[in-house]
């Protein structure tokens, strides 16, 4: 049988995450948004060029929930992007409403579903999410390392004139300015960067990396980034479909490890059929620790903002 996958928010990440599914054959799509018109046009257009693309999926879409009973995956990017000269902490109260609402639908609906949650602030929002879904930690999962890591891998590839595909980065921590891109594990071809470049060079592209995202609303000015944010969903996406095994920076529920308790942040893990099947465990100094504390910090307090 095939996967079917729910996108809820069928804006600029919603739209660009069904259509790269359904070009990749995932599943069927439903897009889900409440403005009227929209998702059931965007759907029509998609399945419509999936003859084109030579998939099979069926893309629809829609204002409610029936036509996403019983998904295996479902997508949350509902709520407000940033504009210029707001942090991804602006959206708290406004995106908790929405995220909170279309929680309790998906809980509704989709009471087996994985979930993947790219609305921002991201860590919280998925924090919430699985408060208001009841479903177990391993199947609520946010996007944010992925995406924060291949902005890293870009610029480590432009500085040293080298392919992006030899370049590994990590970044662990919040998908917020307290990210922590470790460049001891950051490598071109399993060199780590601190050998490659110098010291100031390397912080640079960490001080670049942290202000990826609004670096990218400050150009397009009416919101903020999708093709990479959809590009890193569905990666997620296909490692759980397909039962991959990937180890991937996500942000899952922390129970104790790296010294965190009770909060979303980033970390490696590893995705699977199920979720999340394991958190990997990394040697991180004495700074790169308190960094990581701070950021779960970050996250906690906004949590804590909400109740
Ligand atoms: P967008 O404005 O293009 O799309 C958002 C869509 O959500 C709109 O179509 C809107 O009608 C819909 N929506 C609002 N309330 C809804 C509800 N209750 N139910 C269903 N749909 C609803 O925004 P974009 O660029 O797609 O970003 C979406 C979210 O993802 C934002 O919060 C943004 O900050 C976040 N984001 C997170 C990233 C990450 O790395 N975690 C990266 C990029 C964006
Ligand atoms: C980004 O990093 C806005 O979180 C979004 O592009």
């Amino acid at each position: 049988m095939k996967n079917k996958i729910t996108i809820v928010g069928a804006g600029n990440v919603g739209a660009s995450a069904a259509q790269l599914i359904a070009q990749k054959g995932l599943g069927d799509v439903v897009l889900v948004d409440i403005t009227d018109g929209v998702p059931q046009g965007k759907a029509l257009d998609m399945a419509e060029a999936c003859p084109v693309w030579g998939s099979s999926s069926a893309v629809t879409g829609t204002n409610g929930y029936s036509e996403t009973a019983d998904s295996d995956l479902v997508i949350v990017t509902a709520g407000l992007p940033r504009k210029p000269g707001m942090s991804r902490d602006d959206l708290l109260q406004a995106n908790a409403k929405i995220v909170g609402s279309v929680a309790m639908e998906i809980r509704r609906t989709s009471p087996e579903a994985v979930v993947i949650v790219v609305s921002n602030p991201m860590d919280v929002m998925a924090q919430l999410t699985w408060q208001k879904t009841g479903f177990p930690a391993d199947r609520v999962i946010g996007m944010g390392g992925i995406l924060d890591s291949a902005r890293f891998r870009s610029f480590v590839a432009i500085e040293l004139g080298v392919s992006v595909r030899d370049v590994y980065a990590l970044v662990m921590g919040g998908h917020g300015d307290s990210m922590v891109p470790l460049p001891r594990y950051t490598t071109v071809s399993g060199i780590p960067i601190t050998e490659l470049l110098p010291e100031e060079r390397v912080d640079v592209l960490i001080d670049r990396t942290r202000a990826g995202g609004a670096e990218i609303v400050g150009l397009l000015k009416t919101g903020s980034a999708y093709y990479a944010p959809a590009a890193a969903a569905v990666q997620m996406a296909e490692a759980i479909l397909l039962d991959e095994k990937r180890v991937l920076p996500c942000s899952a529920l922390l129970e104790g490890h790296y010294g965190v308790e009770g909060v979303y942040s980033g970390v490696p893990l590893k995705l699977g059929a199920s979720g999340v099947e394991g958190i990997l465990k990394l040697a991180l100094s004495e700074d790169e620790l308190q960094a990581f504390k701070a950021s779960a910090d970050t996250v906690r307090s906004s949590v804590e903002a909400l109740l």
